[in-house]
């Protein structure tokens, strides 16, 4: 379908093809949530997730009631971490402003203390978080994990705003006996420059929950960070006093960076993540490996879809089948994945041929 809607756009034969897009079984998108978990949710078997989501950046997410993201939730701007900041043979994804404002701490840890800080992990969907606490419970026992790890939905990783810092002198780990590091004591001193705060301090399980992490932290904005850090307090207790209002504190809430369109946009088709901009900043590129061989944009979803102006078939949000993230506009009309796929009125669902003899379906006037 994908290569006949190129056609088309190129030949001018058809009018306005429906823009195809729906959910292959990965997504390895740099935009949008990021579906890369290929799930086996039987992992997370018996959590059924919260009901938050974690658009606030000062949303409060632990162990108490009420403090769980919704098992769908997944922010909408990740983006691919530089190799140069991750620790070797691991990837990463982070919202584009919290990047933005890592890159500039990393940056100046180099520059004020010659260090060269890595990301050991960053975002993490609400599947990889049933894998990452099973392997503690695994490994170290359940006491423990509850004590290092969270349960799905109640870590701060999924929010795509925290990390877990290293370095190559920290042999990439992070262990808690670094506690005297000199990436961690300048990070203590220094994050909240960069709007981040150390969630889970020295002596303060009690409070959080959660032993001592010298190395997680948490992107609240600039100004929330300057603020918490003036005020004497940590993360918990300020999270909480803003939740709970009326406070003094001003609990500023800071706008990320939206990821800027780009004109290379060729009618619903891409090649890269940028080529979907003008659909949407919310737009992701479907390739090869989802099903798609040539790109397709898609446009994730909760509930509802845009009606796409030029777009024959019928636009509608469909759930991946795994149930793993929010969803994709969907507008093919022949996808037996996903019945009741169809065409606007006055278009029939086709099946046209290409030059080259093969098929497609797709969405003509009747
Ligand atoms: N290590 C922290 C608690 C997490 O798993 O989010
Ligand atoms: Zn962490």
């Amino acid at each position: 379908m994908w290569w006949l809607v190129r056609f088309a756009y190129w030949t001018g034969l058809l009018l306005s093809l429906s823009l195809s897009a729906c959910a292959g079984d990965e997504v390895d998108t740099d935009l949008g949530p990021k579906f890369d978990d290929k799930a086996d949710l039987s992992e997370c078997a018996g959590y059924d997730g919260g009901h938050l989501s974690g658009d606030d950046l000062l949303v409060l997410i632990n162990k108490g009631e009420g403090q769980q993201l919704a098992k769908r939730w997944a922010p909408r701007d990740l983006v691919s971490v530089d190799d140069h900041l991750m620790i070797p043979g691991r990837e990463a994804t982070l919202r584009l402003g919290v990047l933005q404002a890592y890159e500039k701490l990393a940056s100046k840890a180099e520059l004020e203390m010659g260090l060269d800080l890595r990301i050991r992990s960053a975002y993490r969907s609400f599947a990889t978080q049933c894998r990452t606490f099973a392997y503690w419970v695994d490994t170290k026992g359940l006491e423990h994990a509850q004590r290092f790890s969270a349960e799905p939905g109640r870590s701060q990783h999924q929010l795509g705003t925290t990390i877990d810092i290293t370095s190559e002198a920290l042999g990439y780990e992070n262990s808690s006996g670094d506690i005297e590091a000199t990436e961690y004591t300048w990070l203590a001193e220094n994050a909240h420059r960069f709007g981040f705060a150390l969630a889970y301090p020295k002596g303060e399980d009690d409070t959080t929950g959660y032993g001592f992490e010298p190395w997680h932290y948490r992107f609240i904005g600039h100004e929330a960070a300057l603020e918490m850090h003036d005020a004497g307090l940590i993360l918990e207790t300020y999270l909480l006093a803003c939740q709970n209002a009326p406070t003094d504190l001003q609990c500023p809430q800071e706008e990320l960076a939206e990821v800027i369109p780009n004109d290379r946009f060729i009618g619903g088709m891409c090649e890269a993540q940028e080529d979907c901009r003008t659909v949407s900043s919310d737009a992701v590129c479907l390739d090869e490996e989802d099903g798609y061989p040539g790109g397709q944009c898609a446009l994730p979803c909760e509930a509802s879809c845009p009606d796409r102006a030029g777009a024959n078939a019928v636009t509608f949000c469909v759930v991946h089948p795994t149930d793993e993230f929010v969803g994709l506009c969907h507008s093919r009309c022949d996808d037996e994945r996903f019945p009741g796929s169809g065409c606007r009125d006055g278009y029939s669902c086709v099946e046209a041929s290409r030059p080259s003899g093969s098929t497609g379906m797709v969405c003509l006037p009747r």
